[in-house]
């Protein structure tokens, strides 16, 4: 099986392309990456030395580019993960994500018709279905839950599954979407909140939770998202949505603290500051869909891959170090700076 992965210099897509080459020895691999701010090929070095691994640089919404990628490497699989995605950042500039996660997906949603595929799988998010009020913990997303968007980048994806459901609908194209809860686990990006709290405790900076810490995540860890979607575009049903989600919902200050507690870093280093506009209040995902189709279900629980995580973040130092060096540095004064 020949299986492009966009956006595999990215935080999932780079764990996705570890986890196939690991559990599908025989496929090969090319992935497709910008590499914007938040590719980064270092993430990629051992793969780079597997044969079955190839590594090409463009954007998935340059049509040119990606017909050429798909007349060349023949792909039976696409599965799309290229996007911007940090809420943040759509509100400050919300026209790249238009770009980007609907432009970019109807590019490679054509080349699939053009050139002929197997599947085509969109990674698609949780955010789609907008947010569930606090108080009422009985409440999950299902596959049905009505698309209620929040954000622009949350309106992107939400686009850009609407176009895919319709090339399936219009075009017979074999599609399948998931749409995920918030991951964490190594190569996060340090602008999200996990390895952002981790990065800032270790330097024992001010950890900024925004508002009272009191939304709402279900963190899911990274291998189990990738474990769901390698089912899924190996055996799920064309045209179908799959919900994935592992029931390990946290408050952002839950969260903040567990990373303190086991950094042995005070709560003194927490600052509250404004709250992001728009803020989604809870996100809880049900996966009885994909557990009764597939029979998937995730291994790690938050408290061991919090564990992991932190772990990972200690050991891979120079990763996130070189990161936070560049670019990087600016964006943090720009968001933060008046907070
Ligand atoms: P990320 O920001 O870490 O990585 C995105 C990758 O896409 C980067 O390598 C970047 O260089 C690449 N990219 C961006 N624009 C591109 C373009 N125009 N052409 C080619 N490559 C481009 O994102 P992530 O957290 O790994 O998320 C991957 C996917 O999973 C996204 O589609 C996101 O919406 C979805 N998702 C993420 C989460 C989460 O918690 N992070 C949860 C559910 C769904
Ligand atoms: P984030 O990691 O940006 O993911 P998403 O917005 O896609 O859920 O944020 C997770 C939660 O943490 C979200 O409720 C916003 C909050 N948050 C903070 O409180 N402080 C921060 O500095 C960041 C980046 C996020």
């Amino acid at each position: 099986m020949r299986i492009l992965v966009t956006g595999g210099a990215g935080f999932i897509g780079s764990n996705f392309v570890y986890y196939e080459l690991k559990n599908h020895p025989d496929d090969k691999i090319v992935c497709l990456d910008a590499l914007t701010y938040a590719g980064n090929l270092h993430t990629l070095e051992s793969a780079m030395q597997n044969d079955n691994f190839k590594f090409v640089k463009g954007d998935i919404a340059d049509r040119e580019a990606v017909y050429n990628l798909f007349e060349q490497e023949k792909i039976d699989i696409v599965v799309n993960f290229a996007a911007e995605s940090h809420v943040d950042r759509s509100v400050e500039n919300p026209e790249i994500f238009l770009k980007t996660n609907i432009i970019g997906t109807s590019v490679l949603l054509d080349a699939c018709r053009k050139y002929g595929i197997r599947r085509y799988h969109q990674v698609s998010t949780d955010e789609v279905y907008g947010d569930l009020p606090l108080d009422r913990t009985d409440l999950f997303f299902t596959e049905t839950t009505p698309i209620h968007t929040s954000s622009p980048y949350s309106s992107s994806k939400a686009a850009a599954d609407l176009l895919v459901q319709a090339y399936h609908r219009t075009y017979g194209l074999p599609i399948t979407i998931s749409r995920c809860s918030n991951n964490y686990g190594p190569y996060h990006f340090p602008e999200k909140l996990i390895p952002l709290m981790i990065s800032r405790a270790l330097a024992d900076e001010s950890l900024p939770v925004y508002g009272k810490g009191e939304n709402v995540r279900d963190w899911l860890y990274v291998e189990d998202h990738c474990s769901a979607i390698d089912l899924i575009i190996r055996k799920g049903k064309d045209g179908e949505v799959y919900n994935i989600g592992g029931h390990n919902e946290r408050t952002n200050l839950e969260v903040v603290k567990t990373i303190l507690k086991v950094l042995q870093k005070p709560e003194s280093l927490i600052t509250y500051v404004t709250d992001r506009p728009g803020h989604d209040l809870r996100y809880a995902i049900d996966p009885t869909k994909i557990h009764n189709e597939l029979g998937w279900l995730p291994t790690t629980k938050f408290d061991d891959g919090i564990k992991k995580t932190i772990k990972w973040y200690l050991d891979n130092k120079p990763w996130w170090e070189e990161i936070l060096k560049g670019d990087y540095q600016n964006y943090y004064e720009k968001m933060y700076g008046n907070r």
